[in-house]
């Protein structure tokens, strides 16, 4: 007998379906695109040589020698894959080394270390919290977050991106539900590059007797004397319950972290299923992901941060100067302001990002575009990214493109946001 409905019919008639397929058939779309050379600050895709403003490569070190070194040195020494879990036959000495590693950096008495990013999460969310826990979350959080807090089956009180009274409303309801609570912020949000309120967000924490896990997927290997992240930035490292990381970004290769105290780190090294029932991280993967930390941990470290920062504040402040709306830098306590490698462009409406991304691509600067549900409805932006190896003649090209566009951009298609008062 013929079941009521199709499981597959959703897939019919989509909305998202329908607008991809249109925006493949006239060669608009934005994502999926090939790179055919190294993630460096030029690279080659489809044919073309075009600036890259769309990697999260941030310290440069895909390409590095080192970097490469320690993949091939893994590679050669334990071959191309564990073909088991970290339970079982896919333990390395590589992974205990990194795993010890990222704790010393982090200042935490342990890490654990996971296949990618999305895992970290999702098994450290998924495992730590229960059904009668209660999650705190910024709604503009990383979906792995908001996966690893659905699958854990606790109570979700999303609160509004970055608004402390938001956060403390959820708080005062969440202390009536009766469980224990865990908040858990972005510490750099991903596409808007924007910073969360760290000290004032460990205050209502401990006010309310919550714990607190931050996220510095993008933010390890940038911000803080050490490159350890939002919560080193800003001197709040002991209260940040757990810190979770991932290699796809300055660490330069594929998996993630997870760093906190010894009893929270064993606990999901034998209950996470994320950890458990998944192959460990490639041997080549683990040892790019080692040796980028060890650069990060040098005297090369700080330089490193330096000169991505640099690099983001000159764009974000060429972009602006050329009229386009940017992220306003993030004021630090000692005054100054912060642009994270992250810097967006404002454009608001989707298909307008859309052809802005295409007149860029076409003018040879390739960024990422972020549409619902990665932004508000209606938020549509270019998210634009720096490399500390970017050097100033290949922003200052990157820049020129962008005003050359946003000419021809307006005269077509009608005004873009202007910048903010
Ligand atoms: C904030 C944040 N958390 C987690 C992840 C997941 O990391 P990965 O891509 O290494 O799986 C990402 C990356 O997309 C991210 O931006």
């Amino acid at each position: 007998m013929p079941t009521a409905a199709d499981v597959f019919a959703k897939v019919r008639g989509h909305e998202r379906v329908e607008q991809f397929h249109t925006a493949q058939e006239t060669d608009l779309l934005p994502y999926f695109r090939r790179l055919e050379s190294p993630a460096a600050p030029v690279v080659h895709m489809e044919g073309a040589e075009r600036i890259m403003l769309g990697s999260n490569n941030y310290l440069g070190l895909t390409g590095d020698r080192r970097v490469m070194a320690g993949a091939r040195d893994a590679l050669e020494r334990y071959g191309t894959g564990l073909t088991g879990s970290r339970l079982l036959n896919g333990t390395l000495e590589l992974h205990l080394q990194l795993e010890a590693e990222l704790a010393a950096w982090m200042g935490t008495e342990d890490a654990i270390v996971f296949t990618t990013g999305h895992q970290a999460n999702v098994g450290t969310l998924g495992t730590i919290l229960g059904p009668g826990d209660t999650v705190v979350a910024d709604s503009g959080d990383h979906a792995s977050i908001l996966d690893g807090c659905l699958l854990s089956r606790a109570k979700l009180r999303p609160f509004r991106h970055n608004r402390l009274d938001r956060l403390e409303r959820s708080l005062e309801k969440a202390a009536g539900d009766g469980g224990g609570i865990l908040v858990v912020v972005d510490g750099v949000f991903s596409m808007e590059g924007d910073i969360a309120p760290l000290p004032q967000i460990v205050e209502l924490c401990g006010r309310f007797g919550a714990r607190l896990m931050v996220d510095e997927a993008h933010a390890a290997g940038v911000l803080g004397a050490r490159g350890a992240g939002t919560a080193e930035l800003f001197g709040v490292e002991e209260h940040c319950d757990l810190r979770m990381g991932t290699f796809s970004k300055s660490l330069a290769s594929c998996g993630g972290f997870v760093a906190g105290s010894r009893e929270v780190v064993e606990f999901l090294r034998i209950q996470s299923r994320a950890f458990l029932f998944t192959a460990a991280g490639v041997p080549a993967a683990v040892g790019a992901a080692l040796a980028a930390l060890r650069i990060i941990r040098s005297g090369e470290g700080p330089e490193l941060f330096a000169r991505v920062l640099e690099n983001a504040a000159y764009l974000n402040r060429g972009l602006h100067e050329l009229g386009f709306r940017v992220v306003e830098p993030h004021p630090l306590p000692d005054g100054s302001g912060l642009t994270t490698p992250i810097v967006p462009v404002v454009v608001g409406d989707d298909w307008k990002a859309v052809f802005l991304w295409r007149a860029l691509y076409d003018a040879g600067v390739f960024v990422n575009v972020a549409l619902h549900p990665a932004v508000p409805p209606g938020g549509a932006l270019l998210r634009t990214s720096v490399m500390a190896t970017h050097d100033r003649p290949t922003l200052d090209r990157a820049l020129a493109r962008f005003a050359a566009v946003k000419q021809a951009f307006e005269a077509e298609h009608g005004p873009l946001p202007a910048p903010a008062e």
